[in-house]
This record gives structure tokens, C-alpha cells and sequence, in this order.
């Protein structure tokens, strides 16, 4: 899979995701599906908008022991899901029984991401709740190569990682990074920002981008220049 724009479809329920779609016509864009949609609508909604035609990426961030999120992930392999993930913290054997999990018996698989520390975590809340005192971004590194290590494709991580995570991974490690805001767009709630046009520059693989197409007057429009920026 090459450089593409998944759109966050962080809606409450189906109707709300279908209308939204609907909008696009015949054009079939890359999705994540997060916890409020898949915990409303269930494996039915990967199912349904498998068969519309959109590739998926499934944003449920697996952490359990490993024989948990081994027989989870063998499930979500047979979702036929494109990238589904994890939580790095569940230490390497979590990550190594998740890729047997969904490993297929033709021994293909969906790609694989880790999420290293939450963007919502800083630097104050993991030395006092987590108790590791060592800088956040020196933790998102080794969280990444241990992640790499067990046999992942990527991590999800700040545009503003991406690059310092390549160097550290090699280049073919996939970076997947929400926080994209358009440079005359509203920020929103989120801080660390980047274009599409500069998430490209600086080797991001895939952007995820929610509000600024699921809010745009235009989402279609909002899309396409996200594409335009990106990828073309
Ligand atoms: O609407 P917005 O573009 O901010 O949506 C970004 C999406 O990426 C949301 O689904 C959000 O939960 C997700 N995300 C994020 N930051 C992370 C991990 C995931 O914004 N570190």
C-alpha cells in the first residue's frame, strides 16, 4: 500500500457514517473505524463498509495478555480489515502473539501498527502515573523499535515523529499520523498540528484526517485536497 488519506470516521452509529459516505459517490476512500463506531454497530459495520469497497483501518488499540490479543486478533484478521493496532506497552510477546493471531493460513495478514504513548500522555503524567522517568520522546523511540523488533509494520505516531521515527526504524516502517489540520483550517482540540502538504514533506505514510473532511461545509472537497496535498 502506498502513501493515502484515511478519514476518521468518528460517528455515533451507521446512519450517520452511510450518509456521510454517500457523499463521495463512486469514490471509495481508505477509513478508520474507532471504538464509539465499532462498539455501537459491531463487526457488522466492517463488514458493510468492506463490501461497499473502502479499505479500513480498525483503531481499537488491543492491550491484554497474550494469548488475549492473539485469539482478538485472529477475529479481526477474518474482518478482512487493511491495518488494525495495539498498544506497544503490552511488551514485545503481546505484539509477537497478535501477529500469529492474524496471520491467515495463506500467511497473509492486515497490517499491524503500534501506538507508543498516547499523545494525551506528556511527560508529567507518565513519570508520575506510569513511573518512567525517561524523556517521552526517547520512550516513543524505543516503544518503536521494540515494536519493529516484533515483526510490525508501523506506529502511529505525530507527524512531527514521523521522521525522527524513520531514522530510528528505517524507512519502511510505517508512520500513520492523525493531527493534521489544513494551514487556514480550525485546529480544534488538537495542538501539534501539521499540513498535508508538510505530513508529505516530512515522510508520513499515511495521514489520518477526521474533522477537517467530516465538518468541512464540502467533506468531498476537503478530501480532495487532502489528496491533492499528500499524496498526489
Ligand atoms: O478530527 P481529527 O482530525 O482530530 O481526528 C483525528 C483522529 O485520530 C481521531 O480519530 C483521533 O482519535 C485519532 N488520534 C489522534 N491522536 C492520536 C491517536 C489517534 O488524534 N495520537
Amino acid at each position: 500500500m502506498g502513501k493515502d488519506v484515511i478519514i476518521a470516521c468518528d460517528f455515533s452509529g451507521k446512519e450517520q457514517v452511510m450518509s456521510f459516505l454517500d457523499k463521495f459517490g463512486e469514490k471509495r476512500p481508505f477509513v478508520k473505524i474507532g471504538m464509539e463506531l465499532f462498539y455501537a454497530e459491531g463487526p457488522q459495520i466492517v463488514k458493510q463498509l468492506k463490501s461497499r469497497g473502502h479499505k479500513i483501518f480498525l483503531d481499537l488499540k488491543l492491550h491484554d495478555i497474550p494469548n488475549t490479543v492473539k485469539k482478538a486478533m485472529s477475529v479481526l484478521s477474518s474482518l478482512d480489515v487493511d491495518i488494525c493496532n495495539l498498544h506497544a506497552a503490552g511488551t514485545s510477546r503481546m505484539m509477537e502473539a497478535a501477529i500469529e493471531g492474524l496471520t491467515r493460513p495463506d500467511g497473509s495478514r492486515p497490517l499491524l501498527i503500534a501506538v507508543t504513548q498516547l499523545t494525551s500522555t506528556d511527560q508529567q503524567s507518565m513519570e508520575q502515573d506510569l513511573l518512567i522517568n525517561r524523556p517521552i520522546d526517547e520512550v516513543v523511540m524505543h516503544y518503536a523499535l521494540t515494536a519493529k523488533n516484533a515483526g510490525l509494520d508501523g506506529v502511529v505516531c505525530s507527524p512531527l515523529e514521523a521522521e525522527r521515527v524513520h531514522s530510528v526504524c528505517g524507512s519502511d516502517f510505517l508512520t500513520v499520523t492523525p493531527g493534521v489540520r489544513f494551514a487556514d483550517g480550525d485546529k480544534g482540540d488538537q495542538r501539534r498540528v501539521m499540513t498535508p502538504a508538510d505530513a508529505k514533506q516530512i515522510g508520513s505514510d499515511y495521514i489520518v484526517v477526521g474533522r477537517p473532511i467530516t465538518a468541512a461545509d464540502d467533506p468531498v472537497a476537503a478530501y480532495d485536497r487532502c489528496v491533492a496535498e499528500f499524496v498526489d
